[in-house]
């Protein structure tokens, strides 16, 4: 049973130049890409991206962050892709995750923290729309 996930490299990720090893990660684990993108996104984009936010203190800061510049949005297919992805990426918070991790090995500042995952099946059908209408 193959499962696809929404994965950004954020706008940090792409600045640093870290695109090729968040892929060449992705592509060690056995996970496909299904699509990619450079591009950068409307302020309207990124509010939808991250509606579940909205309330929230950072979600301001969140939305000039991800709208700040390029990044590099891919669809990634695979058994367990969602979590296959989450456990590749590490912990929220960078300094938490785990070293091996993408935010494990780069990163100390939580909104900067390189990659986007989706969580649940219902959210990366939702942000793969968003990204990818045409992917369905
Ligand atoms: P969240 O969905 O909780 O994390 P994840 O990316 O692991 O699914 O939060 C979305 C992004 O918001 C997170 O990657 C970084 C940013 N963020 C902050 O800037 N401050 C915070 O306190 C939290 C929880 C997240
Ligand atoms: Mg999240």
């Amino acid at each position: 049973m193959s499962e696809r996930s929404l994965v950004l490299v954020k706008p940090d990720g792409v600045r640093r130049g870290l695109v090729g090893d968040v892929i060449a990660r992705i592509e060690r684990k056995g996970l496909k890409l299904a699509a990619l993108e450079l591009r950068t996104l409307e302020r309207e984009v990124a509010e939808t991206h991250y509606e579940e936010h909205r309330e929230k203190p950072f979600f301001g800061s969140l939305v000039e962050f991800i709208t700040g510049g390029p990044l590099v949005a891919m669809v990634v297919e695979g058994p367990r892709a969602i979590e296959a992805f989450r456990a590749l990426a590490g912990a929220t918070d960078p300094v938490a995750a785990a070293p091996g991790t993408i935010r494990g090995d780069h990163a100390l500042e939580i909104q900067e923290n390189v990659v986007h995952g989706s969580d649940s099946p219902a959210s990366a059908e939702r942000e793969i729309k968003l990204f990818f209408p045409d992917l369905f």
